[in-house]
């Protein structure tokens, strides 16, 4: 497994509709080892979700998995979710705001609203079909993942602009209380 290298703000790829995955593409294991190292990745710098563009391939990718770490303290676990090729529908006009950050927008954290509950297909990385539902932290990760393959950051679901914050800014000022334990 390798480390990749992480695109940031202005790396055109983070702008590009990613394309689908392709069943010969599932099939390379240099692809499936692509996969193992996204995952490597998000992990190495602590975070809850990559997609494939943030790693300089535009492809319809994308990998969560939250257990507790120094970038998001205070959020539930969730297992490794691979997911190629997805597609959401919201469940509900229930919106819920939470802070997000990204491995792309370094330093920064902002408040985004998000459906609350949604419906998630896709495939696995093996290409068998997969559907569920996903609500709370879980619907917020996969949102913000699904932005990427759409060229969009969070910044741009930002209704607010005057809640981004520095990280140390946000500790200082806006984390929850039970967070900064
Ligand atoms: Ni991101």
């Amino acid at each position: 497994m390798a480390l990749l290298e992480v695109e940031k703000l202005g790396s055109p790829i983070l702008r590009k509709i990613a394309e689908p995955v392709t069943l010969e593409e599932v099939i390379d294991p240099l692809f499936q080892s692509f996969i193992d190292d996204m995952v490597e990745t998000m992990e190495k710098f602590d975070g809850v979700g990559l997609a494939s563009p943030q790693v300089s391939k535009s492809k319809q990718v994308i990998v969560a998995r939250s257990n507790t770490n120094a970038r998001y303290a205070n959020t539930p676990d969730f297992p490794l979710l691979v997911l190629l090729n997805p597609n959401i529908t919201p469940l509900s006009d229930v919106m819920i705001d939470s802070w997000e950050g990204c491995l792309s927008v370094q330093d920064l954290r902002g408040k985004v609203s998000r459906h609350a509950k949604i419906s998630v297909e896709g495939f696995d990385r093996r290409m068998n079909p997969v559907f569920f539902e996903a609500e709370g932290f879980l619907a917020i990760v996969i949102q913000h993942e699904i932005d990427h393959l759409n060229g969009k950051v969070f910044l741009d679901r930002m209704s607010d602009l005057s809640t981004l914050s520095h990280l140390a800014e946000f500790s200082r000022y806006w984390m929850p209380q039970s967070a900064k334990a």
